[in-house]
């Protein structure tokens, strides 16, 4: 093999109560390709000016863990990369590149990697499996680590029609500043009134019980230490919710936040931005299927 394009699509991670260990797959992709060549990496559209164009950037790292699994010299190759996933907005940019880049190897290396594997190396390198799994499996996702060396992840049914409304601030987040500022340790109070939230999240998507998920999306363990930062969080939330949106919650690490919906779509999205521009936070709406796909081969030659 030559050359191999990959897509991986962009997540959500946490939906609320599930830090770290719940996320979804959203219906916009970054394309990936690899060819056989002297080192180079390239970069359009989201983030290309920000993002490193060398072995730093998460393509290269996501590739070399393939071939350092399988213990095999990494080969000289071009990494082409085409991104459509906002850039550092919780909409899970960094595990897109992280899971194109292993199915890249998986693919060029003929390792041909199953998706079991595939997330304990793309957990393995960013430390929580909430956005690599579903980058990975496509859907939503619930995932634990098992021991230093392994983590489970378990697929949960999501009804159809359930679309995400964005609001997608300009600003970008930190992840590694965002996680620096939540507390080491929460009360009971806390922890109980996270465990039944993410119990019942699970049941209200599985079950198509959507009118709990507005309970069910509530969150003490990093929603409010993250909002100290971001003031507009709990009334874009709450506006989405007016507008008629299900749930809605800070998207990963933020600043997005997104809404589940079956209708109204586009009054949440109005709903949304109206109260971005009351709090002066510049940004754009947007409105994304959820998608049962993961990350995939497009084409190789
Ligand atoms: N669960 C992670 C967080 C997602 O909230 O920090 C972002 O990587």
């Amino acid at each position: 093999m030559n050359s191999v394009t990959v897509r991986a699509p962009a997540t959500t991670a946490n939906l609320g109560p599930g830090f770290d260990c719940i996320g979804m797959a959203l219906d916009l992709w970054n394309d990936l390709t690899v060819t056989m060549g002297r080192f180079s990496v390239s970069t359009v559209g989201e983030g290309a000016n920000l993002l490193p164009q060398d072995t730093r950037n998460l393509v290269v790292t996501g590739l070399e863990a393939v071939f350092n699994h399988i213990d095999q010299p990494i080969p000289a190759l071009q990494y082409e990369c085409t991104n459509r996933i906002p850039y550092a907005r919780g909409l899970g940019s960094s595990s897109a590149a992280i899971v194109s880049g292993l199915i890249a190897g998986s693919a060029i290396s003929e390792a041909n990697l199953s998706n079991e594997e595939l997330t304990v190396l793309a957990a393995d390198i960013e430390g929580h499996p909430d956005n690599v799994a579903p980058a990975i499996y496509g859907g939503c996702t619930v995932g634990v680590r098992n021991g230093a060396k392994s983590w489970i992840v378990d697929q949960i049914r999501v009804p159809d029609g359930l679309n995400a409304v964005l609001f997608v601030p300009e600003t970008q987040t930190n992840t590694h500043e965002s996680r620096a500022r939540l507390p080491d340790q929460i009360s009971r109070t806390d922890a109980v009134f996270n465990i039944g939230r993410s119990a019942m999240l699970v049941n209200a998507l599985s079950t198509g019980h959507l009118d709990l998920l507005r309970y069910a999306t509530e969150d003490r363990l990093h929603q409010p230490h993250r909002a100290l930062a971001f003031k507009a969080m709990p009334h874009l939330i709450k506006a989405a919710l007016n507008g008629g949106a299900h749930g809605a919650f800070l998207s990963g690490a933020g600043p997005s936040i997104l809404a589940l919906a079956t209708e109204r779509e586009v009054t949440i999205s109005y709903e949304m931005a109206e109260t971005a521009r009351t709090f002066g936070v510049e940004g754009k709406p947007m409105i994304m299927a959820i998608t049962q796909s993961g990350a995939s081969v497009v084409a190789s030659s």
